[in-house]
């Protein structure tokens, strides 16, 4: 990639933002999968909890040693009062509900967000990348297997009414989001991703994941 030096600063400076905002949110994902541990409703959820606590802390770390050497300034891209606020909403949730909200917005729409990226990005950032993008996968796979076995064993109404609400739950999260005001669509054009496509890869993303959960 060969960038012309004021390009080349535009793109370290949204860089640096977006990672610190993956690193924000990794973090945010192991306290949540932590604080649900004991509530899990089984041994395999329990262990795919537990298991996902390791992987995230190994991606904070990561990304902490990566974000160093690229030099990024650290400043967190959320405010602590944004981040307390968002952990109580995910404690108050049952576990569809936090099922739905962690595995189907957070990590699977959030790592397809970061997948888009990886084509775009330095060596170096793409290497930090490699091992926590790989993780996202088991995690995708893990939630929404509990998800539906979650659905599973609600009375078939129940499930429906549960199934019709997800997409109401997917908007009503991706707007709290919104209201964090992160320039993140910016952010993604200045490393050269067209934010228009980005959306519409999360759209259509997001429509396979409900269709396939309808299944
Ligand atoms: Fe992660
Ligand atoms: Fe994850």
């Amino acid at each position: 990639m060969q960038l012309q030096p004021e390009e080349n600063a535009r793109y370290r400076r949204a860089m640096g933002h977006l990672l610190v905002l993956y690193t924000q949110v990794d973090q945010f994902i192991m306290e949540a999968c932590a604080a649900r541990i004991a509530s899990a409703p089984d041994d395999t959820a329990r262990l795919g909890l537990a298991k996902q606590v390791g992987d995230e802390s190994r991606h904070v770390n990561i990304q902490k040693r990566w974000m160093q050497a690229f030099g990024v300034e650290a400043e967190a891209v959320i405010s602590d009062q944004s981040l307390e606020r968002l952990k109580q909403v995910f404690a108050d949730l049952d576990w569809v509900d936090y099922l739905t909200d962690l595995y189907l917005v957070i990590e699977a729409l959030g790592s397809q967000a970061v997948e888009e990226v990886v084509p775009l990005t330095d060596p170096g950032t793409r290497e930090s990348l490699r091992i926590p993008l790989e993780d996202e996968l088991d995690h995708v796979a893990f939630g929404l297997s509990q998800l539906r076995e979650a659905l599973a064993a609600l009375p078939p109404a129940e499930r429906e009414a549960r199934l019709q609400a997800i997409p109401g739950r997917v908007e009503t999260l991706v707007a709290r989001l919104a209201e964090l005001e992160l320039p993140v669509l910016g952010w993604f054009a200045d490393v050269g991703c067209d934010p228009q496509m980005l959306v519409s890869v999360l759209h259509r993303r997001r429509d396979a994941l409900l269709e396939s959960l309808a299944a």
